[in-house]
């Protein structure tokens, strides 16, 4: 066999893999614990990747809701949904039965990049596509987001130092775009760059002449959401299935919802 093509630690019965019943229900592959250590791509970003595990659909779709409710500044319809550290699809699946102008998942690992194209194929078959939907297979950073208003997703993806870079990239690559970029953190681990960033905004603000127009990161939310009982059923004899029992699961997770405005 290809050794590229070989099962991912974790995603074997003998790993204490376990299916979830988004999959079951559905006829797609998201399920499984991989640990960032088994994320290796050649990628200078490989040893800052936390781990593979899919969102818990109901955290999805409660964070999304309240995003809807924030006041976005274009419709869902005119809006690019990125999922940054897209893993096997799941979020993405997820948001494209919404009426996103399109939907792009960015996923750096090989094989997890072509589980995710299988499960948008079983998608779009099964006619649950409302927008257009494909995986990138790229780093975080690299990739370039399209024009016009987007919202970018992330469950935990990398450690400190990528969500510093990838912060930096966004500031660049929206510097002149103020409006055009919400951002969904889910289990928002490196919150804490996001509001150095901002401090780092406000100072510069401050130095510069009064009424700067410059856009900044504004936080619309931050707090724990819940997961429905069903998933917190699923993760919870999942994770506690894990060998090694790394990971532990939560009632719910906390998130946090910002805006790049003027
Ligand atoms: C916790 S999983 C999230 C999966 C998916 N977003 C979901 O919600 O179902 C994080 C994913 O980020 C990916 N990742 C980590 N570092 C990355 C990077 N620098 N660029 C792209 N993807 C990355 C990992 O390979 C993993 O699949």
């Amino acid at each position: 066999m290809n050794p590229t093509r070989r099962r991912l630690p974790g995603l074997a019965k003998k790993d204490g893999f376990l299916s979830h019943p988004f999959d079951d229900a559905n006829g797609v592959r998201t399920s499984g614990l991989v640990a960032g250590r088994n994320l290796k791509t050649g990628h200078a970003h490989d040893r800052h990747a936390t781990a593979y595990y899919g969102v818990a659909p109901s955290v999805f779709h409660a964070l999304a809701s309240r995003w809807r409710k924030t006041l976005p500044a274009a419709s869902i319809e005119q809006t690019t949904f990125v999922d940054i550290g897209a893993g096997m699809g799941r979020a993405v699946l997820l948001a494209a039965e919404l009426p996103f102008r399109q939907v792009v998942g960015v996923e750096l690992h090989p094989a997890l990049v072509r589980i995710a194209r299988r499960n948008l194929a079983v998608w779009r078959t099964a006619g649950r596509t409302r927008s257009p939907a494909r995986i990138a297979a790229c780093d975080a950073v690299e990739f370039a987001f399209p024009p016009g208003p987007c919202v970018a997703f992330l469950f935990n993806p990398f450690g400190a130092v990528v969500m510093r870079r990838w912060l930096r990239a966004m500031m660049r690559a929206f510097a002149t775009r103020p409006g055009e970029l919400d951002i969904l953190y889910v289990n928002n681990e490196q919150e804490g760059e996001f509001e150095l960033l901002r401090s780092a905004q406000q100072r510069r603000r401050k130095r510069t002449a009064a009424g700067s127009t410059d856009a900044q990161l504004v936080r619309l939310f931050l707090g724990p959401i819940k997961r429905s009982r069903a998933d917190r059923e699923a993760d919870k004899r999942i994770l506690a299935n894990q060998p090694d029992g790394e990971y532990a699961s939560a009632p719910h997770e906390d998130c946090s919802i910002w805006r790049w405005m003027a």
